[in-house]
C-alpha cells in the first residue's frame, strides 16, 4: 500500500530564494512559485531524479505552515509525503489500524491537483505525514 516518497516538505520564510541552492550548487530543475490559497501556501519544487523538495512558504492572513515558520525562522523540515494507490483505502486502514487523520477526514486537492490527506505527527514518530493519490 505503501508507494514512492513523493516529496519531503520544507517550510520557509522565502520559498524562491530557498530553492536557489538546489538549483546553482546541485544544478537541480526548479520549479516556478505557485501559490495554492486553499492550503495557504506558496510552493516551489526542487525536482530530483527519484523524489521532490517542496519548498512552501505561508501565504495568506491564515496560513497553516506560519507558526511553524514563526518557530523556525531559518526553515525546517515540516512533512513527508507519500504515494499511497488508494488514497480512501489507505484512509480506512490507517484509521483501522489507530492513525488520526487530519482535518474532517476527507481528501483535499493538494499540490499536484491530487487528493491527499495529512496524518497525525504523534502517529508517525514525530513527523507530519501527508499520503498522496498516486
Ligand atoms: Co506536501
Amino acid at each position: 500500500m505503501l508507494g514512492r516518497l513523493n516529496h519531503v516538505a520544507i517550510a520557509v520564510r522565502d520559498a524562491k530564494s530557498a530553492a536557489k541552492i538546489y538549483g546553482v550548487a546541485f544544478g537541480a530543475q526548479i520549479s516556478d512559485a505557485v501559490p495554492l490559497p486553499e492550503h495557504g501556501v506558496i510552493t516551489v519544487f526542487a525536482i530530483l531524479p527519484n523524489t521532490k523538495i517542496e519548498f512552501i512558504e505561508p501565504f495568506g492572513a491564515d496560513s497553516p505552515i506560519q507558526k511553524f515558520v514563526d518557530r523556525n525562522p531559518d526553515g525546517g523540515i515540516h512533512h513527508v509525503c507519500y504515494e499511497v494507490p488508494d488514497i480512501i483505502a489507505a484512509r480506512d486502514t490507517l484509521i483501522k489500524e489507530g492513525a488520526r487523520v487530519l482535518g474532517d477526514g476527507n481528501p483535499r486537492i493538494g499540490a499536484h491537483g491530487k487528493p491527499v490527506l495529512f496524518l497525525h505527527p504523534k502517529d508517525f514518530s514525530g513527523a507530519l505525514v501527508e499520503i498522496e493519490q498516486a
